[in-house]
């Protein structure tokens, strides 16, 4: 078996590389319109952005214009625009460094100017997340506070397909990556170790989806079995983000759910299953921030606790009732949503439904130490030969 996987790797160092480099999405949007217009209404090219771009806006994609400004600051001092698309505006000074201080956060939802690290010095260093084709080296246009350099603000085709100039250049001959790994969005849809959902203040931190998937019944799939990668889920103009809809693989529980109660009332599978456990930017209520978490599956213990006892983490795999149900019925507690929660897809009467006489699921708690995502030697060894003798087929196809 080594011996094989040596010559693989040999050969594949023989290989000329690819010296594609970075062409942009308008390249792109040529020959692949449609994904372009879907992918302009999706928060991610617009995530970094010159300043005169983000005051523009791209109101044809739902794309809001930035007019906020924080106190004492004019658009002269400002260089570019962190997000400030669904949940929040943060802003890069003339230097580089993003402006902190008491009320230099912008709040969309709310309209509220909250602090970001005042009193500190934050240099840009978030370019890996936010832009396209990042190195850590240097500094994008001579700025100091900048850490890296990019080939493109925000996140473009490439930063999810690399770099495509050749394949631009010559499609029938150069074809572009494809990953449909649940990976090429942890990179990003992440924050540290992706075996722990780090939280704080009663809620889930933003940008934890990655370790989320991993904790939940369906870390089997891929983001993509459920998510069109270039469509958007908060973009109002779109309503088919969601390729493969709950209903399609719990055919049972969805029969179960259809015509209750709650279903007439308008309530949906992910106002359950996926509760806003996640805070970005605004806390909407105790048990609601404003992100949407991946975990699904629901503890009917009302005794369950949903962080460790620092607030640091998420303790098991699943939510606990007070977000699942208490963010509506904001009047009751977890023992009466417990009574109730296990028969949640099906009251369809009248009558109020029948107690049970004691929840039964109980928590599982998240192994700490297990290293889920680090595959063992052999594991490496033997995606190396297979990447290896895809390369090989793929070049010479
Ligand atoms: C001149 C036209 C043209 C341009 C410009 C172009 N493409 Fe393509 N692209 C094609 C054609 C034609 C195909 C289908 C050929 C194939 O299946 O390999 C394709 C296929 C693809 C695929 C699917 C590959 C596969 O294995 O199925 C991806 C991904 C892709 N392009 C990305 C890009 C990106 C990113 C850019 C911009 C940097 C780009 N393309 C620019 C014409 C173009
Ligand atoms: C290079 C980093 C990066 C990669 C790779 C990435 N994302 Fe994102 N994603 C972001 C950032 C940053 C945002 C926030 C942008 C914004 O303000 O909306 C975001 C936002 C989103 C949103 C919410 C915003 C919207 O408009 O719908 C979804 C859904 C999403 N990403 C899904 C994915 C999926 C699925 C993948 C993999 C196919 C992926 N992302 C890959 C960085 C990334
Ligand atoms: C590990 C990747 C990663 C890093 C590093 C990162 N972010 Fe993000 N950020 C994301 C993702 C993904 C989202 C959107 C999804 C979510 O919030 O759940 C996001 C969302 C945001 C938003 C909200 C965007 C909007 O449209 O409302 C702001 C603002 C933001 N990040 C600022 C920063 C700043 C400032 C830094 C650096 C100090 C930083 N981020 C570092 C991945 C990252
Ligand atoms: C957030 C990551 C991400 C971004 C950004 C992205 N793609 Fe993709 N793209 C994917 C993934 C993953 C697939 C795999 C097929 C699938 O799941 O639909 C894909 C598939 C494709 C395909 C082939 C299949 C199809 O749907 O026709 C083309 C062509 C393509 N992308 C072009 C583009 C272009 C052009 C852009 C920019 C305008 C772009 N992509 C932006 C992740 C991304
Ligand atoms: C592509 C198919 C697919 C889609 C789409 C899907 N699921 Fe699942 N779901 C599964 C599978 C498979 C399992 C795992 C069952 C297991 O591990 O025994 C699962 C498990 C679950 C569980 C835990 C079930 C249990 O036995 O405790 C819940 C809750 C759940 N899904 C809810 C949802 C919701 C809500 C949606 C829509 C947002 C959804 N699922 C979308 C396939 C899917
Ligand atoms: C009112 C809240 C609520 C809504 C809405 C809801 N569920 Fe559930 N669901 C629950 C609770 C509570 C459980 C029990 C949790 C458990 O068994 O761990 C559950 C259990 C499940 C399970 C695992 C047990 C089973 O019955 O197979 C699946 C799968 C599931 N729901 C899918 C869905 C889907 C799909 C929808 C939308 C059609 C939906 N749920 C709507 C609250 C809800
Ligand atoms: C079982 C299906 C499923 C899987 C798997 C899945 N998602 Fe989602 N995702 C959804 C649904 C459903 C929504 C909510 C859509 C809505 O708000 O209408 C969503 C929303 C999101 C959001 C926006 C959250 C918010 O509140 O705005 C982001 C970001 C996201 N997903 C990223 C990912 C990433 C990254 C992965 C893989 C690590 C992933 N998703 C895997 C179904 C899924
Ligand atoms: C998105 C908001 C929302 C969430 C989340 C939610 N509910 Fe409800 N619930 C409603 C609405 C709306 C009604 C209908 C009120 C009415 O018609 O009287 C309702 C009704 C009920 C009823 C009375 C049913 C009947 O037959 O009269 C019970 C019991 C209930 N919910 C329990 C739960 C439990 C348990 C959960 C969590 C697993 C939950 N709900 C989550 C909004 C919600």
């Amino acid at each position: 078996m080594l011996k094989y996987i040596f010559i693989l790797v040999l050969i594949l160092l023989l290989i000329p590389v690819s010296s594609s480099e970075y062409a942009g999405s308008n390249t792109c949007k040529t020959c692949h319109k449609d994904i372009w217009n879907d992918f302009m209404k999706t928060g991610h090219p617009y995530k970094l952005r010159p300043v005169d771009e983000a005051r523009e806006g791209n109101e044809e994609f739902g794309i809001r214009k930035v007019t906020e400004l924080p106190k004492g600051y004019t658009w002269d001092d400002i260089s570019y625009v962190i997000g400030g698309i669904w949940w929040k505006t943060r802003f890069v000074n003339k230097t580089g460094y993003i402006i902190t201080g008491d009320a230099v956060q912008y709040n969309i939802e709310t309209g509220e100017w909250v602090p970001y690290n005042p009193g500190k010095v934050k240099p840009y260093n978030c370019g890996d997340c936010h832009t396209t084709g990042y190195k850590k080296e240097g500094h994008q246009t001579g700025l100091p506070g900048i850490v890296g350099t990019w080939a493109f603000p925000g996140i473009e085709c490439e930063a999810c397909h690399g770099p495509s100039s050749e394949h631009a250049a010559d499609p029938s001959n150069v074809s572009a990556v494809i990953d449909t790994g649940s990976e090429l969005c942890g990179k990003c849809h992440v924050r540290g170790d992706p075996n722990k959902i780090p939280a704080s203040g009663g809620f889930i931190k933003h940008h934890e989806q990655y370790p989320e998937f991993w904790a939940s019944p369906h870390k089997k799939f891929n983001c993509v079995v459920c998510h069109d990668p270039h469509k958007s889920v908060r973009n109002p103009m779109v309503d088919d983000a969601i390729r493969t809809k709950c209903e399609y693989c719990h055919e049972d529980a969805a029969k179960e759910y259809a015509g209750s109660n709650l279903a007439k009332a308008g309530v949906k599978c992910i106002d359950c299953h996926m509760p806003f456990a996640t805070k970005s930017a605004v806390k909407k209520g105790e048990f609601q921030g404003d992100v949407r978490t991946h975990l699904f599956e629901i503890n009917t213990n009302p005794n369950a606790p949903m962080f460790t006892e620092d607030g640091k983490y998420v303790v098991g795999d699943y939510v606990t009732l007070d977000f699942a149900c208490l963010y509506c019925h904001t009047d009751k507690n977890k023992e009466w949503a417990a009574t109730y929660a296990i028969k949640a897809h099906g009251f369809k009467t009248e009558a109020p439904p029948t107690p049970l006489a004691s929840p039964t699921a109980s928590p599982t708690i998240l192994p700490t130490t297990e290293e889920k995502k680090t595959p063992g030697f052999e594991a490496v060894l033997a995606i190396i030969s297979v990447l290896s003798v895809l390369y090989v087929v793929r070049r010479y196809r």
